[in-house]
């Protein structure tokens, strides 16, 4: 039985209905690897891309459950500057799933007053995508609550190298001052420059990697994995993920 399954749509406090939540420690921004949709497919006998629609339909639910514990930005790789070396199939497909999702969704993520943006780069994305994720971007701009942030032709080494190139640039013309280089100047001259680091990085399915993701961000995140894969992550695994997070003590280093 789903302990937490009172809370779905209810309108009682949150401490009454998620107990074990504590409700002052929610982290500010959690990051998902949504990993296995393939494998998820696969031990069905269905195809790759079958695995990849029911993870999108994951997508609004986990956003839900973030949105209303309190959750300020959750960000999702959906698609890294190496997917595309996947067959052009399974490319095409993922290209397509913002078309779906945006028109569908966008009336409830305005309702929950979810804002979309978007960390990745625009070049190279067919127009047809851009086209769905800048509409959804455009139509939400003015929503103040959870930021759900799509990692979209995102890779974390191709961001630091071109963010240093800016930086180096910026030093050898006189903008900025070597001496001024130190951790808060250079996250500016990344694509997160705007969001706060993860404080939580959840990946699924069972891989215990980085992946090229945030590598920079997830200095001191707390990381948490679970063997489900990304379709079948439900608010249970997400809340558990929380009230990991919230035993461990975060010392950033220190003692
Ligand atoms: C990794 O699983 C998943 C992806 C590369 C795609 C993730 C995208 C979504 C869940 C949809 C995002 C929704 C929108 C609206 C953009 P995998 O295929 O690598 O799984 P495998 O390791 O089992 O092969």
């Amino acid at each position: 039985m789903n302990p937490w399954k009172k809370w779905f749509g209810s309108k009682e406090p949150l401490e009454n209905t998620v107990p074990e939540l504590d409700t002052d420690n929610i982290p500010n921004h959690v990051a998902v690897i949504m990993d296995g949709n393939g494998r998820w497919a696969q031990k069905r006998g269905l195809p790759r891309v079958a695995g990849h629609h029911s993870g999108m339909k994951n997508v609004k639910k986990i956003t839900m459950a973030a949105n209303e514990i309190g959750v300020k930005v959750l960000t999702l790789y959906a698609f890294s500057t190496e997917n595309w070396k996947r067959p052009r199939e399974e490319v095409d497909y993922l290209m397509k799933l913002p078309l779906e999702f945006f028109p569908k969704e966008i009336d409830e993520l305005i309702q929950n007053n979810v804002q979309i943006r978007m960390t990745g780069w625009e070049e190279g994305l067919p127009e047809y995508t851009l086209k769905a994720v800048r509409d959804a971007i455009e139509l939400t701009r003015n929503n103040t609550g959870l930021i759900l942030n799509f990692a979209l032709n995102y890779g974390s080494r191709k961001e630091m190298l071109l963010g240093m190139k800016k930086m180096m640039e910026d030093i050898g013309q006189g903008r900025l001052s070597m001496n001024d280089v130190d951790d808060q100047a250079f996250s500016r001259y990344l694509l997160t420059s705007d969001l706060p680091d993860p404080d939580l990085m959840i990946r699924t399915s069972g891989e215990l990697r980085i992946s090229n993701f945030m590598l920079w961000q997830l200095a001191y995140s707390e990381l948490w994995f679970t063997d489900a894969f990304w379709p079948e992550f439900t608010e249970n695994h997400f809340f558990e993920a929380i009230k990991e997070y919230q035993r461990r003590a975060r010392r950033y280093g220190g003692l």
